[in-house]
């Protein structure tokens, strides 16, 4: 746990608006707590330094902390279930695909209540049974292993007639080398399940929490009384019909309310439970026939959840300082900087205009879904590898591998080594932070950096160069659509726009046929689908279907989002090339060094003219720019983009500069490979093109397609070709003046 972290309710607030952070102090005690405007979020004393402008705050100063932590591992709470008069026999059952047995025992269900507790779940032995009384402990495993990704019905049953626990299991489809088949019965004479209490599944739940967390999918869990022994119990388990001879208590239909966070009780009692941490819905149930993908068609084939001990939802921590953002702080970039004991940490916000566009007619738009899907992404050996630079140059020195209590991130597997589809803000994204490093910059003067403090060069540049601008947010345009983007001339994005919904995609599109201008300022944009939580984007689901550069992939069958349904993957898939709105789309990866472009002749055509004003000596064909940058040492650099007008790029769009990659570490992306072999020549696909081109109504859209490209903008005190050729485009894109139709004449 770090000494002092927290996280923020919401990415971006209007003046009179409140926000509300929460913190968490290890230990509890004083902390000390203080609000900066961020100008430069990079720390490197080699490039412009870490910068900011104190603001003036009524909560500035210290205050008493508490510790808060997460609870991690997804389940399903039951608060409350009567489980009758306990005089007939009482079975619990569920069908399981376990995925991580050597994490020893994981609950499959339990109930609590009357003095009495019992935990039905599975270990290293098999499936087991815990029944606490006040009489005493009945503990028992079955004693043979189950085979992990593999679909199993299991029982217990109790017996008060007789005083006997019994255990049972029994694979769908039997192994040949060994029999899986097993029951056992024990002595459990004082022992009765009877009356009001609470239940879980996929964890056991005590005073203190959960625990025990199941790692695997689980499919109809359910508890019946009166049944005739514990084979009729697993038979009908197996067939998916009620018992004949018993009483359904409880029965948990996970195929209903799968875009929710309910999970239904269809029996009697309608004890319906409730998701605790995003678990995955919509997975594939025993019953799957590979027929049908496509779950809203057939839910009944998707009545399993995967539960993981690592899933986080919203941490639920409560709010440690909460305040009215005051009236006179302009829009911007900002940072809550926490400090206890030597030990600091920085959570980042956006202060918007309190009417969009009154500030100015330059947008920011931080990508902070991107932000979102990338925190707690963690990489093995990061922490250790920054920790030295960081300490060196005043920055945070923690990053998520040193932390995984606080979860993991989309580009992560899970405990079980599935793929992680959610993600949520509502939780310490400790790598989403200024004043922080990513990775040691493979260039001797380089800052290493992606995402938060990265983007900041771009404000910085803004600022430098005495262009007014507001911040706005992938959350807001999701929001409110094209209308608040109507607001603004010119909107520009981060250096990794990666993730959008179909509504940000939408607010984007309109806002280029209403005459908008555009700057795509980074590389691989657009790329993904991610659907936001039914109560909002906190949290996203991710389906990274078919094709992709992807640490994972979804298995058969799992493609569709729960949250709403849709088809998951690439917006290439889904019939939304990133060509198709900013001209240029993700070609290329390799590591993180970076390369010079190369203006082509298109930088000489009348239509660019604005680009090369004041630098018409170094603006020409065959010169270069970006050949120094603090991101890999080169504007071209680790996700390139290009130019295709079979994927969208408009006929007339004009390519003023590009950079082919000769280093062997960049690849084709995998959307582009058939075979063993390249698709095209390596100046065909491993290239970056910065691309202009007009727009319906008078706009224009102008992309560099590379991740590194903004690490050249700060280098010679923003004076470098490539922030002149920015700045020189922002000012035009401003300009109200509208960009004319290139008209040729027709053949
Ligand atoms: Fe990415």
């Amino acid at each position: 746990m770090l000494p002092i972290t927290g996280y923020v309710d919401r990415w971006s607030v209007r003046p009179g608006e409140e926000i509300n952070f929460m913190i968490g102090v290890r230990g509890g005690g004083r902390y000390r707590a203080r609000i900066a405007r961020v100008i430069c979020g990079d720390p490197n004393p080699q490039g412009p330094g870490y910068r900011e402008i104190p603001v003036s705050w009524a909560l500035e100063g210290e205050h008493d902390g508490k510790e808060q932590r997460v609870a991690k591992g997804s389940w399903i709470d039951i608060p409350l279930l009567d489980l009758g008069t306990g005089e007939r026999p009482i079975a619990f059952a569920a069908t399981i695909w376990p995925t991580l047995i050597a994490a020893d025992r994981q609950a499959v269900l339990n109930w609590r209540g009357g003095g009495v507790a019992l935990t039905f779940g599975i270990g290293a032995k098999g499936v087991f049974c815990r029944l606490a009384t006040p009489e005493g402990l009945v503990d028992v495993d079955i004693g043979v292993p189950l085979t992990e990704r593999a679909w199993h019905d299991i029982a217990c049953l109790f017996d008060p007639a007789t005083g006997t626990l019994q255990l049972a299991q029994a694979p769908r489809k039997a192994r040949l080398d060994r029999d899986e088949r097993a029951e056992k019965s024990v002595s459990a004479k004082s022992a009765r399940l009877s009356g009001v209490g609470a239940a879980a599944v996929a964890a056991e739940h005590s005073g203190d929490g959960a625990h025990l967390h199941f790692n695997g999918k689980i499919e109809r869990p359910r508890i019946v009384a009166g049944v005739g022994g514990i084979g009729a119990v697993l038979a009908t388990q197996r067939i998916g019909a009620a018992t004949s001879s018993g009483t359904i208590i409880a029965e948990w239909d996970l195929s209903i309310g799968i875009p929710t966070d309910m999970a239904a009780d269809i029996g009697p009692a309608k004890a319906h439970g409730r998701c605790v941490n995003l678990p995955t819905r919509a997975m594939t149930g025993s019953r799957w026939t590979g027929a049908c993908h496509r779950w809203t068609e057939e839910p009944a084939q998707w009545g399993a959840i995967h539960f993981h001990n690592d899933d986080i939802g919203d941490a639920g921590w409560t709010p440690s300082l909460s305040f009215i953002v005051p009236k006179d702080w302009a829009s911007g970039v900002y940072a809550l900087h926490l400090e206890k004991d030597g030990a600091r940490d920085n959570i980042v916000f956006y202060v918007r205009a309190a009417i969009a566009g009154s500030q100015a007619k330059v947008a920011f738009l931080a990508p902070t879904f991107t932000y979102t899907i990338y925190g707690q992404y963690q990489k093995k050996g990061r922490e250790a590898l920054i920790a030295e630079r960081s300490r060196a140059w005043g920055a945070l020195a923690q990053a998520p591998d040193g932390h995984p209590e606080y979860g993991v991130s989309p580009y992560n597997f899970h405990s079980d080594g599935s793929g992680v589809v959610m993600s949520t803000m509502r939780r310490p994204l400790i790598d989403k932070r200024v004043n922080q490093i990513h990775l040691v910059d493979p260039s001797p003067y380089g800052s290493g950096l992606y995402w938060i403090a990265a983007d900041s060069y771009i404000t910085d540049l803004l600022t430098r160069k005495g262009i007014d601008f507001e911040v706005i947010t992938d959350h807001d345009v999701h929001a409110e659509g094209a209308e608040l983007l109507s607001n603004y001339a010119v909107v520009l994005t981060g250096q990794h726009p990666e993730y959008h919904t179909t509504e940000t995609l939408d607010a984007l599109g309109a806002y280029l046929e209403n005459g908008g201008r555009f700057i795509y300022l980074g590389g691989n944009g657009f790329y993904w689908k991610v659907v936001p939580h039914a109560s909002g984007p906190w949290a996203f689901e991710l389906r990274r279907a078919e094709g992709g550069i992807r640490l994972w992939a979804t298995q058969p069958g799992e493609s569709y989002h729960a949250f709403d349904g849709s088809y998951g993957g690439l917006w290439r898939r889904l019939g939304r090339p990133p060509q198709m709105l900013a001209g240029v789309g993700f070609s290329t990866q390799g590591e993180y060094k970076g390369f010079p472009y190369t203006f082509l002749d298109g930088i000489l055509d009348p239509r660019v003219a604005f680009m090369r004003e004041g630098m018409e000596g170094n603006a020409k064909p065959g010169s270069i720019l970006g050949e120094r940058g603090l991101m890999g040492g080169g504007a071209a650099g680790h996700e390139l983009d290009r130019a295709d007008t079979s994927l969208g790029t408009p006929a007339h769009a004009i390519i003023v500069g590009r950079a082919v990659l000769e280093d062997p570490t960049y690849q084709p992306v995998n959307e582009e490979r058939y075979d063993h072999t390249w698709p095209a020549a390596r100046e065909d696909i491993i290239r970056s093109d910065l691309t202009f081109f007009e727009t319906p109504n008078g706009g224009a859209v102008f992309s560099v397609g590379s991740m590194n490209f903004i690490g050249a903008l700060p280098i010679d005190n923003y004076d470098s070709v490539a922030a002149r050729l920015i700045t020189n485009i922002v000012t035009r894109f401003a300009n109200p003046a509208p960009f004319p139709a290139p008209r040729t004449a027709n053949v």
